[in-house]
């Protein structure tokens, strides 16, 4: 499954709608220390906004930044009419208490979908802002027109910016769903009976051939840094058998970006009273 090519499509959708839209549209993003891999992140996300027309802003704080300070911010970012979405990028250095700076974010201008409210109406099936990871992942099955509907669908991970989201949206879409984490018993068992198995763990290699029935569509979240580079949570020989698999990197990476983008202006809408935000 090429990730790269769908996700540069929506990118290009995403800018013509942004082009279109009666008022500029922003994006902020937020930075806290100088961890490397959320660097690279907040860089390509940062690339990716500019290019599609999105006003971008790229706030870096340092390390020794206080809960407070983070807080003020968030509380400037809010009331900024020229912000419409607002990302931080976690996870935030020892000392921030991540959920009270999750909590602090406008429900509205949420495009990671991380604020409780938004967690809350995508549990309750009236999704408004959704991680774009997850989302990405849905579009990613729904492009290749891989049935959901009473599909047996298998999410390794139970993370809240990825995992649980994405069995919320699995099962939203009729599959049968199953959510397996460190203390699942068997895991090769739990894979095996997957149509759709989607892992997001971040342990190279943790989905074998072996665990992956023949045929199924298998979407491989994980990211690791190794020294032969980044790699993925699924083996590369299960391609020999699965139905579907999407490559590391240029699977999930790329379509996380474009649907944060697609978020902003969902975000934008929400705000210019376009579309209703159903938490609001
Ligand atoms: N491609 C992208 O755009 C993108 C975006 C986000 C994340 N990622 C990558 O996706 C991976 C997951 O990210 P995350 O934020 O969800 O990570 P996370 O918060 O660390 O969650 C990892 C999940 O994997 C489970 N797990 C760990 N070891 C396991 C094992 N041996 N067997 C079964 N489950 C196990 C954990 O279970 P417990 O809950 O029991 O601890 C946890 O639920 C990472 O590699 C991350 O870099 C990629």
């Amino acid at each position: 499954m090429d990730g790269k090519a769908l996700a540069a499509r929506i990118r290009e959708e995403v800018a013509r709608e942004v082009a279109a839209f009666p008022r500029p549209i922003g994006l902020a993003t937020v930075l806290v220390g100088d961890d490397p891999a959320s660097e690279v992140y907040i860089r390509l996300k940062h690339k990716a906004t500019l290019e599609v027309g999105i006003e971008a802003r790229d706030l870096r704080l340092p390390a020794t930044t206080s809960e407070q300070e983070l807080l003020t911010l968030v509380a400037e970012l809010n009331a900024d009419d020229a912000v419409d979405g607002i990302l931080v990028q976690l996870p935030l250095p020892d000392g921030i208490d991540e959920s009270r700076v999750i909590n602090a974010i406008d429900p509205l201008k949420d495009v990671d979908g991380i604020h409780p409210l938004n967690a809350g109406l995508l549990l309750a099936g009236t999704p408004a802002h959704v991680p774009g990871t997850p989302l990405g992942v849905l579009a990613l099955l729904d492009e290749y027109d891989v049935e959901l509907r009473g599909a047996n669908a298998v999410v390794v991970g139970r993370s809240d910016i990825v995992g649980k989201p994405a069995a919320l949206l699995l099962l939203h879409r009729h599959a049968t769903v199953t959510i397996c984490h460190s203390r699942t018993r068997d895991l090769a068992a739990e894979t095996s009976r997957a149509d759709v198995l989607v892992a997001a763990v971040g342990v190279p290699g943790i989905v074998q051939p072996g665990m992956v029935k023949a045929g199924a569509a298998v979407i491989d979240v994980g990211l690791t840094r190794t020294d032969a580079g980044l790699v993925g949570d699924v083996a590369p020989e299960v391609a020999q058998h699965a139905g579907f698999l999407t490559p590391v990197p240029g699977g999930v990476g790329p379509m996380t970006i474009a649907m944060l983008l697609q978020s902003t202006i969902r975000a934008a809408r929400y705000r210019a009273l376009e579309l209703a935000h159903p938490g609001a």
